[in-house]
């Protein structure tokens, strides 16, 4: 299929799955918009998503995500839509990401989150005191929403980026 004519993708995984990195080089390679809601929301708001997490709480910067879904589907226009980890979890927004296109789920193992992101302190759900263990539950809790909202699932851990951006392009329509 020519590049052109593919449709929107949309990457979905937990916490460091390399959603925002592999946006950045599927937009490139597709020459397509970038949406990356994370900063989307930041922008809007005014505030880091660790400020929007304390001052206003995190059913608030989910609310903030279903509304930014809600309008993200009424744009036209080629574009890789890269989303924030909790975003497959509530169930409103899960036709809202099938809506915006293929959706790609990048499957990690909780120890490859953690490796990565053990001294990352924008994530306000990993800063408390047992990291792994967090991510350990979440994940579990999170794999069926996940895997419900993908079309394509790819296991990314031993994967480089190459191979990975290789993948989606083979596997989107
Ligand atoms: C979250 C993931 C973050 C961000 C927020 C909550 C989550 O995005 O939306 O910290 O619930 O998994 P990344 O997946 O881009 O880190």
């Amino acid at each position: 299929m020519r590049e052109e004519s593919r449709g929107n993708v949309v990457l979905i995984g937990f916490m460091g799955s390399g959603k925002s990195t592999m946006g950045i080089r599927l937009s490139y390679r597709l020459q397509y918009i970038l949406e990356d809601t994370d900063k989307l929301i930041e922008t809007k708001a005014g505030m880091t998503i660790s400020e929007i997490f304390a001052r206003e709480g995190e059913e608030a910067f989910r609310q903030m995500e279903t509304q930014l879904l809600q309008q993200l589907v009424e744009k036209k226009g080629r574009r890789v839509y890269s989303v924030g980890g909790g975003t497959p979890v509530r169930a409103v927004n899960r036709p809202l990401l099938k809506k915006l296109g293929t959706v790609v789920y990048l499957r990690t193992r909780p120890e490859t989150v953690y490796e990565r992101l053990k001294n990352d302190t924008t994530r306000p759900l990993l800063q408390g005191e047992d990291p792994l263990g967090k991510i350990r539950s979440l994940m579990a809790e999170r794999e069926s929403a996940y895997a419900e909202t993908a079309d394509v699932i790819l296991d990314v851990d031993e994967m480089t980026t190459d191979q990975v951006v290789e993948s989606i392009m083979g596997s989107i329509r």
